[in-house]
């Protein structure tokens, strides 16, 4: 392979940038040239596409965002849309396609790999939803500005006695609100993967304010329920008063931790050097602290899995 692109696509994720930064310079390093697409698959089709060099991806390691920009894209859901974006690529002399984003991205890469132009998945999501990968780029960053932000209202709960609700992102996923439950030390933790129980948590919450718990930290993923959803059941169901807090985009910002930055290396770099095996319709990702490639179709075949586990001992360790 002789020229490649690289793309960020749906939403940002911390982490991006030291992605692309790792494809275009481990290309580089291997002799091939790297083409930048900006606004994602939007800016494919409409050939918004620029030859980066080792300097055009410097000083971006330890900035959040995507200095590609990013765009959702309804018109590349189509065939016509699709058969745009190749005769882009074509026209250029790109040869393989590396796309950074999420489950929907991945969507994408499939259908042009299917259309005969190889592409490859690296995932970069704040939801850590993508089958196949233990982690997406972003996922850490994320993890550690929600737990800043439940530090700091467990403050003032503890101040006030208060209970409050904090909605958490990851769309269908319950990884985010999970991890940072366990970490923060929540009182309870609301996520798809475990049917609700409001009357269980009326349960706890009136048996902790026995026991003498003045406040709590209740963390709820949105694919459950909005905060203020919540917030209307316990009052109507039981009395119970809260505040709410919807931490929203704040989630998706700031510079990469150190884990992040690093794994975005390790699985920019790997998606370079399947590419440069010729193979396409292929997933990165990384499994039991190894870098892994897998078939891109698994990830709609396969389901993402939250740790059960870390639900339980966050019940036990919240008595
Ligand atoms: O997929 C990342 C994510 O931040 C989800 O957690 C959230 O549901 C969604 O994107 C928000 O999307 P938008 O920025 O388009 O509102």
């Amino acid at each position: 392979m002789k020229k490649i692109g690289v793309l960020t696509s749906g939403g940002d994720a911390p982490g991006m940038n030291a992605a692309v930064r790792a494809v275009v310079r481990k290309a580089l390093y291997h002799g091939i040239e790297v083409a930048g697409i900006y606004h994602g698959y939007q800016g494919l089709i409409e050939g918004n596409i620029e030859d980066l060099g080792a300097g055009d991806v410097g000083d971006i390691i330890q900035r959040g965002g995507t200095a590609l920009y990013s765009a959702r894209c309804p018109e590349f859901k189509t065939d016509a849309g699709q058969q745009k974006a190749i005769e882009q690529l074509k026209k250029r002399g790109i040869e393989g396609l590396v796309v950074i984003g999420g489950d929907g991205s991945y969507r994408g890469a499939l259908a042009l790999t299917e259309k005969g132009f190889p592409c490859i998945g690296v995932p970069g999501t704040i939801d850590n939803d993508i089958p196949g990968t233990d982690y997406t780029i972003g996922f850490d960053t994320a993890l550690n500005t929600v737990i800043e932000c439940i530090d700091k209202i467990r403050d003032t709960a503890t101040s006030h006695e208060r209970s409050f609700i904090i909605e958490v992102m990851g769309r269908d996923a319950g990884d985010l609100a999970l991890w940072a439950g366990l970490a923060g030390g929540a009182e309870t933790i609301i996520i798809p993967e475990v049917p609700n129980d409001i009357d269980g948590l009326v349960k706890r919450l009136e048996q902790g304010h026995e026991r003498g718990k003045k406040h709590s930290i209740i963390i709820v993923a949105e694919g459950v329920m909005s905060a203020g959803e919540l917030a209307k059941l316990l009052l109507e169901k039981a009395d119970i008063e809260t505040r709410v807090s919807v931490l929203g985009h704040i989630q998706r910002g700031g510079s990469p931790t150190a884990r992040d930055r690093v794994l975005a290396s390790q699985l920019g770099a790997k998606a370079v050097e399947v590419l440069m095996e010729n193979r396409g319709g292929v997933a990165i990702g990384i499994r039991n602290h190894m870098v892994v490639d897998y078939d891109l179709k698994d990830v709609f075949n396969k389901e993402h899995k939250a740790d059960l586990s870390m639900y339980t001992l966050s019940k036990e360790l919240s008595i």
